[in-house]
């Protein structure tokens, strides 16, 4: 019976006789004694097996490289040597796939070269930690709103909405794309697709979890979302995963309370739940030489620590601008996009610059203009802003956008007209308003955004397990 390493490593009696597999990290051979570093993917340390050379063939030992796969049958004993208690004596090696030529050698290969073998890359150290934090966190979110009585609601990936209003869609068609039927005005004739409409792969749940948070009362809908914006930074996807809550008679400060215990029960869960992987991610960034800013921010543990410890810091976007009006930022004291006043949308680098720069401390901005704003955030008295948050965290800029939803039929109407949205695509969502509207607000937290936060992570391809960005969707 196999055991995994983690189990090994953690509960293993020494003396037993167990049986490990997985892939070999590292090889040492000396006259006496093979050590084989083994990991199968259960945690972030290695088993070490040890081996007498007579047990094995010579042609067999030279097929024991990095990357191949090995089950190991022996006797688990004390270990030695520093980083381990126990190791496993082995008696007998099978050897399962050989590994010639394999690309990911035992030294450090820069997170660019990676990217290149992104089907491989879960083998290594800092891919191992990332993606496992990520199954935690995930875990959590789960584990979270179950425990405050929310429903996970599915939400449809196809629709013929665009919730955000903002175009950046992907078309999903039966047509054919070389030549779709027309309209006798060149236009394609939607009536011969599959739905007989145009549809396309959904940018947000959240106008589906509205309608269910109006009749389920709290709901969070948690999946993939879709967006064709031409963005290649390292904060952008084109498929990334968002979380969104919705509750009914939420306020915009409701809203803002759900929102940081949120974010404080999932950096809790992680510290708790993925020392070992922390551990890694700290070790390996402050050894790390290419990238430059993890150097002059804190250590991994004592970030995540420090955003635990204090309340977030509240302002509105007009205190956001005053703010950036007066900012001198770098060394010739300017932004890239200059602060022009009232009414320009913020950029990341004045997110980043309020959260970095001037509170060191994540920070969420309320009531946005209007005019800057999704159609279904409800306005403010003051008729030019609307009851948006924005949360913005060090090192990455924007992690969370929500809102109290307009649920005053007439006002709603009036933002679509404004938006040239098409009443007719999304009538069924105004039948909410029409029937037993009530206050209500939600957000959408971006998984990446946050993985990207606790691993410490620079780019968003390496959070993500086969990453989707403008011209390039490998495997
Ligand atoms: O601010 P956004 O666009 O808000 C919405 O989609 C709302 N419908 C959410 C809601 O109120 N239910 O996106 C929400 C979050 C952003 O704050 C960001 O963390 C993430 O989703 N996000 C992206 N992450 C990676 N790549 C992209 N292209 C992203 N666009 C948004
Ligand atoms: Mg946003």
């Amino acid at each position: 019976m196999r055991s995994k390493i983690k189990e090994i490593l953690r509960f293993g009696i020494v003396g037993t006789t167990i049986e490990a597999k997985g892939w070999i990290r590292t090889k040492r051979v000396s006259k006496q004694v093979i050590f084989l570093s083994i990991n199968d993917g259960s945690c972030q340390q290695n088993l070490q097996v040890v081996m007498a050379p007579t047990l094995l063939s010579e042609a067999l030992l030279n097929q024991l490289s990095t990357g191949a796969s090995i089950a190991v049958l022996g006797r688990l004993v004390a270990s030695k040597g520093q980083n381990q208690s126990v190791e496993l004596e082995g008696s007998q090696l099978t050897l399962l796939g050989i590994a010639p030529a394999y690309p990911l050698q035992p030294k450090a290969h820069s997170l660019e070269f990676l990217r290149t073998w992104v089907h491989l890359r879960f083998r290594t150290n800092t891919f191992g930690a990332v993606f496992r934090i990520r199954h935690a966190v995930s875990y959590a979110i789960h584990h979270f709103f179950h425990e405050h009585g929310f429903f996970y609601l599915h939400t449809p990936i196809i629709t013929a909405a665009d919730a955000e209003g903002a175009g950046a869609l992907f078309r999903v068609t039966s047509l054919d794309a070389e030549g779709p039927a027309r309209n006798p005005d060149g236009r394609v004739d939607f009536r011969e697709d599959f739905f007989k409409k145009p549809t396309n792969l959904t940018v947000s749940g959240q106008l589906a979890a509205e309608a269910a948070a109006m009749g389920l009362g709290a709901v969070y809908t948690f999946g993939p979302t879709f967006r064709a914006e031409n963005s290649n930074t390292p904060r952008h996807l084109a498929e990334f995963w968002m979380v969104e809550p919705e509750v009914a008679f939420n306020t915009l400060d409701d809203n803002i309370a759900l929102v940081e215990e949120l974010l404080k029960f999932l950096l809790n869960y992680v510290l708790n739940n993925c020392q070992e992987e922390l551990a890694w991610l700290q070790k390996r960034a402050l050894s790390s030489t290419n990238e430059k800013c993890v150097k002059a921010q804190m250590p991994l543990l004592e970030r995540l620590a420090f955003v635990l410890a204090q309340p977030f810091v509240q302002i509105t976007y007009t205190e956001a601008v005053d703010i950036l009006m007066e900012a001198r930022p770098n060394k010739n004291g300017t932004f890239v996009y200059p602060v022009t006043g009232w009414g320009i949308d913020l950029q990341s680098e004045h997110e980043r610059y309020l959260v970095e720069d001037h509170f060191k401390s994540p920070v969420v901005v309320t009531n946005y203009p209007r005019a800057i704003k999704a159609f279904y955030m409800r306005q403010n008295d003051d008729g030019r802003t609307v009851a948006a948050m924005d949360v913005l965290f060090p090192g990455v800029g924007e992690m969370v956008g929500g809102s109290q939803r307009e649920e005053r039929l007439d006002y709603l109407q009036q933002a679509m007209q404004r938006g040239n949205l098409q009443v007719e695509d999304i009538n069924w969502y105004l039948d909410t308003r029409r029937f037993g509207t009530i206050p209500h607000s939600g957000f959408g937290l971006g998984l990446e955004r946050f993985i990207l936060f606790v691993t410490g992570m620079e780019n968003i391809r390496d959070v993500i397990p086969f990453p989707r960005t403008p011209g390039h969707v490998e495997c």
